[in-house]
This record gives structure tokens, C-alpha cells and sequence, in this order.
């Protein structure tokens, strides 16, 4: 089953939604200059809260091949809980896209497996994908425990979703000793731990399941290592930090595909 690859750019907390606004323009001059074919791959801006209607409003305006999405969101629906955001919130903004569990939120926030399942559950709901993040710590990679943890944390983030849901979703591979690191781990690692998640959820959720949920790597992904790592069979895209803050550059990692065809 083919899978078409999802470049999500996470944006994290960077860029007022003027300055938001500024580099959605000129990803999208790139990408027009350079003719992006959206059949090949799908690009996604992962925004701040405060970005996400200027966003909307430039990328509907200009009728831009891009999709957005949110960070995080709350496990609630409404109500009493100053600060959050809701899911359906974030669907009234037409947003494609959620990335829940980074592990910035595992780390700071203390978010834990089923917090994560729970928010996952909140995005489905609401009609939007859940792009559901897992990865190591080094101390774990140095024990060469990378495959059993990441799948105990895919056992609790999937817990309970429905198996034609599953194979909708985004599982993006982060390993924690790679991002913002400049330490990008090599395709065979990033392919192992992939393969790794997709064997978990065939024997699961079955075959369905499998072929059709997208499996991203990201740390410290580049237009420079970008195309050995898509090259992968388990790999379906990349959740990109720091690269994506650059318009010509996440446009070489969306049009990754240019290398190969
Ligand atoms: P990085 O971040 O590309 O800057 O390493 C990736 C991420 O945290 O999603």
C-alpha cells in the first residue's frame, strides 16, 4: 500500500504569528519556484497556538499545498482548566494535524503514556490526526534498549484506538539524543526502530493497521540526511525541529523525493 510521506515542520515555541506569517510566504514562493509535486510528498507546518490562524489565513488565502497543525492539546474537552486548549478548538481552525507526546512535553511537563493516549483519542475525535511521538533517551540507546522501550511507550500511546483509526495516524521516532543535537542517527537506526513499531502494530492491530499508519523519524533531520532516511522501507517522513525554521531548506526535505525520481 503506498503511503504518501508527511514532512511535518514542529516550529516549537518560535516565531510570532507576524513573523509566522512571514515565513509561510516564502516557504511557499520556494515551493511554487521549484514546482512541489504534492502527490510525492505532503508538508505540514506544526505552528505555535498564536500562529495557527495566521497561518490558516495565509495558507487558505493563497490556496498553498500546506497543512498545519498544533503542538499539543488538552485531554479535556471545556471547562475549567485555565490555559489549555481543546481539541475541538483546534478543528474549528481546520487543523490537519496534532503532535502529541514530543518528548519536550514527556521531559518538562511530565506527560506520561496514557496522558499522551488520552490526548491522542481527544485529536481523533475531533476529526484531526494525532501525530503521536516515542524515542529513547541516550541512556537507554547506550544500553541497547531502544526497541523495547519504544515499544512499551507505543503499547500505552495506541492503548484502546480503534485498529481502522491506527491506520490513519502518525507515529513519528524521535529518538531524545538526537534533536536539536545536530546527532542525527543513521538510517539503519532510525529503520530499526520504524520497522520495529510497524511489526508492533501488525501483530496488534493487524495488517490494515500496519500498511496504512505513517511512521516519521525525527532528530536533527536536514536537507542533507533527509534522503538516505526516507530511503528506508519503514520510514514515512520526518518530524523536523530546527530545519523547518528555513524556508529553503524545509523546502529541499518536503521535495526530498527530487533525489530518487
Ligand atoms: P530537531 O527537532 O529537528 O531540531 O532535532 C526535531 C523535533 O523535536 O521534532
Amino acid at each position: 500500500m503506498a503511503r504518501t510521506p508527511l514532512l511535518a515542520g514542529n516550529w516549537k515555541m518560535n516565531l510570532n504569528h507576524i513573523e509566522a506569517t512571514g515565513l509561510v510566504e516564502q516557504l511557499a514562493w520556494t515551493l511554487k519556484d521549484v514546482k512541489y509535486e504534492r502527490e510525492f510528498s505532503e508538508a505540514a507546518l506544526i505552528v505555535p497556538f498564536t500562529n495557527i490562524r495566521s497561518v490558516q489565513t495565509v495558507i487558505e488565502g493563497d490556496r498553498l499545498p500546506l497543512r498545519y497543525g498544533a503542538q499539543d492539546v488538552s485531554a479535556h474537552d471545556a471547562g475549567a482548566f485555565t490555559g489549555e486548549i481543546s481539541a475541538g478548538m483546534l478543528a474549528k481552525l481546520k487543523c490537519s494535524y496534532v503532535v502529541v507526546g514530543h518528548s519536550e512535553r514527556r521531559e518538562y511537563h511530565d506527560e506520561s503514556n496514557e496522558l499522551i493516549n488520552a490526548k491522542a483519542k481527544k485529536v481523533i475525535e475531533a476529526g484531526m490526526t494525532p501525530i503521536i511521538c516515542v524515542g529513547e533517551v541516550l541512556e537507554i540507546r547506550k544500553a541497547g534498549d531502544q526497541v523495547s522501550h519504544v515499544l512499551a511507550q507505543t503499547k500505552g500511546v495506541l492503548a484502546g484506538i480503534p485498529s481502522e483509526q491506527v491506520a490513519k495516524l502518525v507515529i513519528a521516532y524521535e529518538p531524545v539524543w538526537a534533536i536539536g543535537t545536530g546527532e542525527v542517527a543513521t538510517p539503519a537506526d532510525a529503520q530499526e526502530v520504524c520497522g520495529a513499531i510497524r511489526s508492533y502494530v501488525r501483530e496488534v492491530f493487524g495488517d490494515e493497521a500496519a500498511d496504512g499508519v505513517r511512521i516519521q523519524y525525527g532528530g536533527s533531520v536536514t536537507a542533507a540526511n533527509v534522503v538516505d532516511i526516507m530511503a528506508q522501507p519503514d520510514v514515512d517522513g520526518a518530524l523536523v525541529g530546527g530545519a523547518s525554521l528555513k524556508a529553503e531548506e524545509f523546502a529541499k526535505i518536503v521535495m526530498f523525493y527530487r533525489a530518487v525520481r
